[in-house]
């Protein structure tokens, strides 16, 4: 059997690099299984601190093909993603194409398989937001379409493709993969002293993170969000590591350069932006940190996996779990609501989660367990196994 799996922004890396390393570890139990795995990056993201850091803390392989595709308009990022997947797929013939999560490549390698006759397997299927303005939810209902395997992190994903027609064979609760990697790097995430070297105190900060169309692309909106940053600041340290969206924003209008640009951190001290983080140093501060505030999906559920207190930016969630069985919760999109959020945070914890070095009770969602990757591999390998005896 020949998997080729497809990376291409930060948040696939964590998803796809413990489903290599399980079918790795497949092949090696069972030599007759005969699996072969190949891996795509296309490119959609190419600073070394959006991709390479990962590749590097995650223990993954480097790419097999690199499709060097780039950024652009969502037209002509996923076109181009399309055109360049084609011919590799034609030419590596795989059975299965395996892509992750929701963004613009894992729709357009998605489409090319499916016309070609290649099985799909989605990587965290099933999951809805109920906001057809985010690309990230046309991108998951059209991948989940065209997919053979619908892998879905928790039930609600099962329940909601159940809803929108897709049958049951396809659907598998396997768990979280980005939780995988998780467990897995936590001990070595702990070990590299980032909260020391950045000079923040443990359970002493909020991290922030913002990439958001909807929150950074208007001036006004991030301004507001920024302002509120600053009121923040007030009560606790705020570190926040700028992605090259909210940074290039930043940059590009007059006041706000002036006020928040680079090197002024907001002009206070307590507010620091600093370059992307890798996948260790960031898992690092939000294991450390006081509380979480962000309009990510990932961050989400590792702020849940991690009982990390978690404040989200936004009006919804395509991760509801984190809500309901997590520490995640819905603050709405006006920033005014992050200070007095905070502030009941702040005050219902009296004691900072594990200062004391007491365990955090952590409620994790059922199967995010580090295994989510394992049952993947052995749906993969009963797949194919599957159609070769059809054939
Ligand atoms: C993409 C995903 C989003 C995900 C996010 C994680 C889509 C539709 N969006 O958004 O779901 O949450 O990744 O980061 O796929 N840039 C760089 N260097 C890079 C990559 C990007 O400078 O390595 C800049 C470019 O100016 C680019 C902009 O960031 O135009 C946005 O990048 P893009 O990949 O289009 O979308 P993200 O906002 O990163």
């Amino acid at each position: 059997m020949h998997v080729l799996h497809v990376v291409g922004a930060r948040p696939n890396f964590m998803k796809v690099a413990p489903i290599l390393k399980a079918l790795a570890l497949r092949a090696r139990e069972r030599r007759e299984a005969n699996i072969r795995q190949t891996l795509v990056h296309t490119g959609q993201h190419y600073d070394a601190k959006m991709s390479d850091v990962f590749f590097q803390d995650l223990g993954m392989p480097a790419p097999d093909v690199h499709l060097g595709v780039g950024s652009g308009s969502h037209a002509q990022q996923t076109a181009r993603v399309m055109l360049a997947i084609e011919p590799v797929l034609l030419e590596k013939k795989p059975d299965v194409l395996l892509v992750a999560g929701d963004v613009n490549s894992t729709i357009a390698c998605a489409l090319v398989a499916a016309k070609l006759g290649i099985a799909v397997a989605h990587v965290e299927a099933g999951l809805r937001s109920r906001d057809w303005t985010m690309p990230e939810e046309v991108n998951r209902i059209l991948t989940d379409r065209l997919s053979d395997l619908c892998f879905t992190p928790s039930r609600d994903g099962d329940a909601n493709l159940l809803a929108e027609g897709i049958e049951k064979e396809r659907i598998l609760f396997v768990g979280n993969a980005m939780i995988d990697s998780l467990r897995a790097a936590l001990p070595r995430a702990r070990e590299q002293g980032t909260p020391n070297a950045l000079g923040l105190a443990p359970q002493g900060f909020a991290l922030v993170t913002l990439h958001r169309p909807s929150n950074v692309d208007e001036p006004r909106a991030l301004s507001e969000i920024l302002a509120a940053l600053e009121e923040l600041a007030q009560m606790l340290p705020v570190i926040c590591p700028l992605h090259p969206r909210t940074r290039a924003r930043i940059e590009s209008d007059e006041t706000m350069r002036v006020r928040f640009g680079s090197g002024r951190a907001g002009g206070v001290q307590r507010f620091r932006f600093i370059e992307p983080l890798g996948y260790l140093d960031f898992l690092a501060l939000m294991d450390s940190a006081r509380l979480v505030l962000t309009d990510s999906g990932g961050i989400q559920e590792e702020t849940t996996a991690l009982g990390v207190p978690c404040l989200t930016l936004r009006d919804n969630t395509e991760r509801p779990v984190t809500i309901s069985e997590g520490t995640n919760q819905l603050l709405g999109s006006d920033p005014k609501a992050i200070a007095p959020a905070v502030r009941k945070l702040l005050a219902e914890e009296k004691t900072p989660r594990d200062g004391s070095g007491r365990e955090r009770a952590i409620r994790v969602p059922e199967r995010w367990d580090g295994h989510a990757a394992e049952r993947m591999a052995d749906a993969l390998i009963a797949f194919c196994a599957g159609r070769a005896s059809h054939r």
